[in-house]
């Protein structure tokens, strides 16, 4: 039986953007791929707010994620970390000999603007990176607020991760200055694993140039010159099924209307938080719960394994807590094409079987 997912990634993918997947192939060289890549970059930048170059790769988010921290960082890199995806930029410093510094709070917390104030203030930083939507934790970092402290220091670059929130929260690149905005397919645009996207400010991209042995597959000087010079194409052979997907996918986001969409996520947030409260607790800050993803404290010490054995008998599955998280928390995603009735009929599930827990 296939379990309904309500785990923050890979989500439940909608049959017809599946099946879209199976779409004939076409030569990654011509016209007609340069032309479906130019529509998804089009609207993507509607779904960001932005006219920033879009540059898409095939690789989880991660990968582009490794290739910001090699193409953006000349100097230094301050990294600020709410969790487990915070703390994973820092490694990808560390395996790059990225120089680097890391900058945590205690988790469930959000990064505060005068933690990167201070840091930016010593003048050592040319590249920030920060996450959005802590995955791990069900904290969303107030992007407004540090986009703020970032407008202090212009000779500084933030690369942003949106890899969870990207699609289920309104996020305004241009108007906050995100240099590089990160995301990946299978979260809240409800694709399949296996795509990533990013939009690059030009300001960063000629930084980018002067930066020394930026890698091959993930330089985004070389992404950006392919998209700017062939026009429109990829460097190596892209996952054109995903390309297929998304073109369709975006089209369907576009057509539900982007406020619809983020009031829609906020509502399953709000629901997936008031049957927390009543039944356990948050994990989180409550001044910075996420939209996308609700982690909620185990305050009865149930045995989570249990509680999603029991739910994948009844054709539904959730997130045990990440890393040093689990079983002290479990985590339930509401993203993508999560609709209020989904939502409900796991909660209603859970209801029974917490009961008897
Ligand atoms: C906030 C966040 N950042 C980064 C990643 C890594 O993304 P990917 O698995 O697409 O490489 C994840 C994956 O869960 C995530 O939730």
């Amino acid at each position: 039986m296939h379990k309904r997912l309500f785990i923050p990634g890979p989500v439940e993918v909608c049959p017809e953007v599946l099946d879209r997947m199976a779409t004939p192939m076409i030569g990654h060289r011509g016209k007609e791929a340069a032309d479906l890549q130019a529509r998804i970059s089009q609207k993507l930048q509607t779904l960001m707010y932005t006219k920033n170059l879009i540059v898409l790769s095939t690789s989880s988010g991660t990968g582009l994620m490794e290739g910001a921290v090699r193409s953006f960082c000349a100097k230094r890199t301050a990294v600020f970390s709410v969790g487990a995806f915070g703390k994973r930029w820092y490694e990808l410093c560390e395996y790059n000999e990225v120089p680097a510094d890391l900058y945590e709070v205690p988790l469930g917390q959000a990064t505060p603007p005068e933690q990167i104030r201070a840091a930016l203030q010593s003048g050592r930083y040319d590249l920030v990176t920060i996450t959005h939507n802590e995955t791990s934790t069900g904290v969303a970092n107030d992007l407004e607020v540090l986009a703020e402290v970032m407008a202090e220091f212009p000779e500084v670059y933030w690369a942003v991760d949106c890899v969870s929130s990207l699609g289920g929260a309104k996020i305004e690149v241009d108007r906050l200055g995100i240099d590089i905005c990160i995301s990946s397919s299978q979260k809240c645009l409800g694709l399949p694993p296996g795509l990533s996207l990013a939009s690059v400010s030009e300001r960063a991209l000629k930084r980018a140039e002067t930066v020394k042995h930026r890698g091959f597959y993930f330089d985004y000087v070389r992404l950006a010159k392919f998209v700017k010079e062939k026009p429109f194409q990829y460097p190596s052979t892209p996952s054109l099924a995903h390309y297929f997907a998304l073109d369709y996918q975006l089209d369907r986001i576009l057509a539900e209307g982007l406020e619809q969409r983020f009031a829609r996520h906020t509502e399953l947030a709000e629901r997936t938080r008031a049957w927390a409260t009543d039944h356990f607790a948050l994990f989180a800050d409550p001044g910075h719960l996420s939209a996308t993803v609700t982690c909620i404290s185990n305050t009865r010490g149930i045995d989570v394994a249990e509680l999603n054995r029991r739910l994948g008998q009844q054709g539904y599955q959730i997130s045990n807590g990440y890393g040093p998280l689990k079983n002290k928390t479990f985590r339930i995603a509401h993203m993508a094409d999560c609709s209020r009735a989904d939502l409900e009929a796991l909660l209603l599930t859970m209801d029974d079987i917490c009961a008897d827990l």
